[in-house]
């Protein structure tokens, strides 16, 4: 049987070529960069998914090679034979890894041809993302795409050797299932063979791993697939994956030390940076009231000050009235900022408006230390006083101001924070801090449906002390839940669960959930719980939140081979498509729509 290749076998990746392969006989194969004709002698950029060799072809020296390297065109596919050499002095390439030497071609074969791409296979190149998506099997060949997803592959190998170091075993869990709720939407599958029916895509393993443990396997992982229909947005994809654990007879503590070492590891092993353990922690409430997110940034300060206090009985009634209603005040010293422009000004006062705040008052601090503000003359001198030495007032500053409710006042603030923080080019991308919050909510109270909802999850289990709260005050009771936030972004997730059927059931209860419910969506999981339950808690890493941030990318597209649109939908393949009415006959569905 012939071969396209016969008996040509690849000695070197392309990037892997050096002065220490001089005069040896190489076999490359990969596709063509670039050609260029230089009057007689062609020189060829081959690229491979290691890098880009030159390989040079002589005319003279070898006419049938030559003759083919005429022929080839951008992206042809080809192979050659030949001899490492040495660049001519002055033609060293100092920004090329392999660009001391070079290949001189004695023999080459095509091996496909390529119709001309619709854009560049080139870091850099401008093109829009939309064509990039369609396309996307070219997109991957840009080496940036490929650095991309081959550190995915690396950080997905040194989790599991981590994991696997650390006595956690790799299982499978189901993808057609019922709905395990993590906040969004299912996406649901009809069963052919249970007409009406539906599985629901996993949101996440999380009953499942929780099962394992009542089954005795103690440590669980899996890298795995989870499924959310929910408004998309840089950092969200309709389907992402999870580094996904759970652990027995275990406390907070035992899980953050093992997974910090875990981080610690990747960040090691894929950037050669050694980060300081054990990682800085804040109080949900310490997080937001210095920083109004739960997910703050800290790699800058530009901390939230509140002075509901000192300005519940000021001359300005905006603030007076909002202390007297309720809600609070507080303000963002943006030191150095008093030069911000009218427009900069409004700008600001704009994107707090998307948070639903109501306006954006400031002061600009004058070099003599007096107030430029139309709020100025609102206060006494007393009263600027108090609110300057609370915010570390200096001439040169500018106080951003917000009265409102306590959401709606830490929310608009801390984004104007972070906003601020890139503005102001405060947060460095390789600059990496972490903070663990802890002591969240337990559950919060939803005014649309009027019930309470679980702020983590529900099977996560309230602090020990709180359990009365539950009885009493179910909103103030708080939650064994812990985040993992990176440089302003959520990486991870976990909590201890709830492993004692009564209490399971009264969680049911405080979020309106009935025994009936209960039992119909979660009645194998409260079985469970009645035949020994260890204790157990576990965490999620967000495996592609953490692969953006480590390498950079300003979309979480740039990190999964084929991602999905801001619409959810798959540019390349065309999914979602439509299906013909044989195939929902088959599936009991009628449809009440035509997409098109
Ligand atoms: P949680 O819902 O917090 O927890 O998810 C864990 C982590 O997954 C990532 N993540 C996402 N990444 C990309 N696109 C999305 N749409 C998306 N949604 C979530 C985030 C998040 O921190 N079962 C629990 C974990 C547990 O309690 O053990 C869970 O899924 O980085
Ligand atoms: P006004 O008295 O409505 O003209 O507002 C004076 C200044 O206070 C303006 O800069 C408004 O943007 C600002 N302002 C109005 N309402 C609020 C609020 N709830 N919180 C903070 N600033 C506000």
């Amino acid at each position: 049987m012939t071969d396209i290749l016969g008996d040509w076998k690849r000695s070197h990746y392309c990037g892997r070529i050096s002065t220490a392969d001089i005069g040896r006989e190489v076999c490359l194969m990969g596709w063509v960069q670039r050609r260029r004709d230089h009057g007689g002698l062609i020189f060829i950029d081959l690229r491979d998914r290691d890098g880009i060799a030159q390989l040079a072809l002589d005319p003279d020296r070898d006419p049938d090679a030559h003759g083919k390297a005429e022929r080839v065109r951008g992206e042809f596919v080809v192979a050659v034979k030949g001899i490492v050499s040495a660049r001519p002095e002055g033609t060293v390439n100092p920004k090329m890894a392999t660009g001391e030497v070079e290949v001189e071609v004695r023999e080459l074969r095509v091996l496909n041809s390529a119709q001309t791409p619709p854009f560049m296979i080139e870091d850099y190149a401008d093109v829009a993302e939309n064509v990039r998506l369609k396309y996307r099997y070219l997109d991957l060949r840009r080496p940036s795409l490929q650095g991309n997803i081959l550190l995915r592959h690396r950080v997905s190998q040194t989790v599991r050797n981590y994991l696997n170091d650390h006595g956690f075993i790799d299982i499978e869990t189901p993808i057609l299932t019922k709905s395990t709720p993590e906040g969004a939407r299912d996406y649901l599958v009809p069963s052919r063979v249970n007409p009406g029916t539906f599985y629901a895509l996993p949101q996440s393993p999380q009953l499942f791993k929780q099962l394992l443990m009542v089954s005795g396997f103690d440590r669980y992982y899996q890298i795995v697939k989870c499924f959310r229909d929910e408004d998309l947005r840089a950092d969200r994809q309709p389907e992402f994956t999870q580094i996904d654990c759970e652990m027995s007879f275990v406390d907070r503590q035992d899980i953050m030390d093992i997974m910090e070492g875990m981080i610690a590891k990747v960040f090691r092993d894929a950037l050669g940076i050694e980060l300081t353990l054990p990682m800085s922690r804040l109080t949900y409430a310490e997080a937001m009231a210095r920083f109004g997110v739960d997910n703050p940034d800290l790699r800058f300060g530009l901390e939230l000050v509140e002075i509901s206090a000192l300005v519940k009985d000021c001359g300005f009634k905006v603030f007076a009235d909002v202390v007297a209603g309720g809600g609070i005040v507080k303000l963002l010293n943006a030191k150095g900022c008093a030069g911000f422009s009218r427009k900069e000004l409004d700008d600001l006062t704009e994107f707090v408006k998307i948070y639903g705040a109501k306006g954006l008052a400031y002061v600009k601090v004058q070099a003599d230390g007096s107030w430029q503000s139309p709020i100025a003359k609102f206060f006494t001198t007393e009263e600027m006083d108090r609110i300057g030495s609370a915010a570390g007032l200096e001439p040169g500053d500018l106080l951003l101001f917000m009265a409102d409710t306590w959401k709606v006042t830490n929310e608009s603030l801390g984004r104007l924070r972070n906003l601020l923080g890139q503005k102001l080019g405060l947060a460095r991308k390789d600059d990496y801090r972490f903070v663990w919050i802890t002591d969240f909510p337990l559950l919060e109270w939803d005014g649309e449906t009027r019930r309470h909802v679980a702020v983590h999850h529900p099977f996560t289990a309230p602090l020990d002390e709180d359990l009365p709260l539950l009885a009493t005050e179910p909103g103030k009771a708080r939650a064994k839940a812990y985040d993992l936030v990176l440089n302003g972004s959520e990486i991870g997730g976990g909590s201890i669960r709830i492993h004692d059927r009564d209490v399971q059931n009264k969680m049911f209860s405080l979020m309106g959930i009935g025994a009936e419910e209960a039992e119909e969506k979660f009645g194998f999981l409260l079985n469970a719980l009645a035949y020994g339950a260890p204790p157990h808690g576990g965490i999620a890493f967000g495996l592609d939140r953490l692969i953006m941030l480590l390498t950079g990318s300003d979309s979480i597209r740039d990190v999964i081979a084929f991602p999905k649109t801001q619409k959810a939908t798959c540019l390349m393949s065309e999914a979602p498509g439509e299906v013909d009415d044989l195939q929902l006959r088959e599936l009991s569905i009628r449809r009440a729509i035509r997409s098109k």
